[in-house]
């Protein structure tokens, strides 16, 4: 591939994602365009290139972009966060009035074993809780850019390695139907979720607030002036006594001053200008 066409192509990725390609990616292209290039009798990424330089290829380019995005997740990514939401949720439930929905957003959500992780602690906190704690209404947003991720967020349904990663026997059984060899998130996971493709690089504020943010692993595609702006916006939707968590690998510290670490934890935030933090066990 010519370099300018790689340039070309980043460029593309960069302006629509948010995320950087560098140079020793080029093979990423080369693969994963691959189908593209066939499907539209195109010999080369450069012809892919030239392509994009002419009008009206909006579609194209989204569809570029989102074949360039890496959607890797498991359930229970990391583990922690989860066990913070645990502790976190009777704290939420007490604060808020009784008729108020708790929302819960999945950010970059791909495949969508966050969203259904999260809502495996909600159906097992109000299975084993308070009856106040049974009535009341959660929710979950699960957003990502990429419609193909999405479309299989919403079907709900994972193959047996998939489950196989993250996903304790127990909560399988209990949550999941098997058909063959793949496994279905039963009605009351499903009931929790809701999906729709959102774009972090724009104005989201459409969404409303959060009471619990989840945005990991996208940040560490982004430069800095991205991260900032991003953690920025999800800063402005997050409830004063909210979290966000982000990636094990990511940090809001040195990029953002819209948002302070939660004491004693790793990469769980809240906004900066909320009352003093009281440590949780
Ligand atoms: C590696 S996955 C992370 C999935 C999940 N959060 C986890 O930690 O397991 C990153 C996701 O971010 C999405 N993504 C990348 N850029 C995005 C953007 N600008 N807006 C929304 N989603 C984006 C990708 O489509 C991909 O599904």
């Amino acid at each position: 591939m010519n370099p300018a066409t790689f340039q070309f192509l980043a460029g593309i990725v960069k302006q629509r994602s948010g995320g950087v390609l560098t140079a020793d990616q080029g093979y990423m292209l080369d693969t994963r365009l691959a189908p593209l290039l066939k499907r539209e009798g195109m010999a080369s990424l450069d012809a892919l290139a030239m392509r994009l330089r002419s009008p009206g290829a909006d579609k194209l380019a989204q569809e570029m972009t989102e074949l360039l995005t890496t959607n890797e997740s498991h359930f229970f990514r990391d583990g922690k966060p989860f066990d913070h939401l645990k502790e976190l949720l009777p704290v939420l439930h007490k604060a808020r009035a009784p008729g108020m929905p708790i929302r819960i957003w999945s950010a970059a959500c791909s495949t969508g074993q966050e969203a259904y992780s999260i809502a495996i602690i909600l159906a097992e906190a109000q299975e084993f809780g308070p009856p106040d704690l049974k009535a009341r209404r959660f929710e979950i947003i699960g957003t990502d850019l990429t419609t193909a991720v999405l479309d299989r967020a919403k079907e709900a349904v994972f193959t047996q390695f998939e489950v196989q990663r993250g996903l304790p026997v127990r909560q399988l059984m209990k949550h999941f139907t098997q058909t063959d060899s793949r496994w279905r998130a039963k009605d009351h996971l499903r009931g929790y979720t809701k999906f729709q493709q959102a774009n972090l690089l724009t104005d989201l504020r459409g969404f409303g607030k959060f009471d619990v943010i989840f945005c990991r692993n996208v940040l560490i595609y982004f430069d800095m002036p991205t991260k900032s702006r991003v953690l920025g916006g999800l800063a402005g939707q997050l409830a004063p006594d909210g979290a966000l968590y982000l990636g094990a690998a990511e940090t809001a510290l040195g990029i953002t001053d819209r948002l302070e670490p939660i004491l004693g934890q790793r990469a769980v935030y809240r906004p900066a200008s909320a009352e003093p933090v009281r440590a949780r066990a």
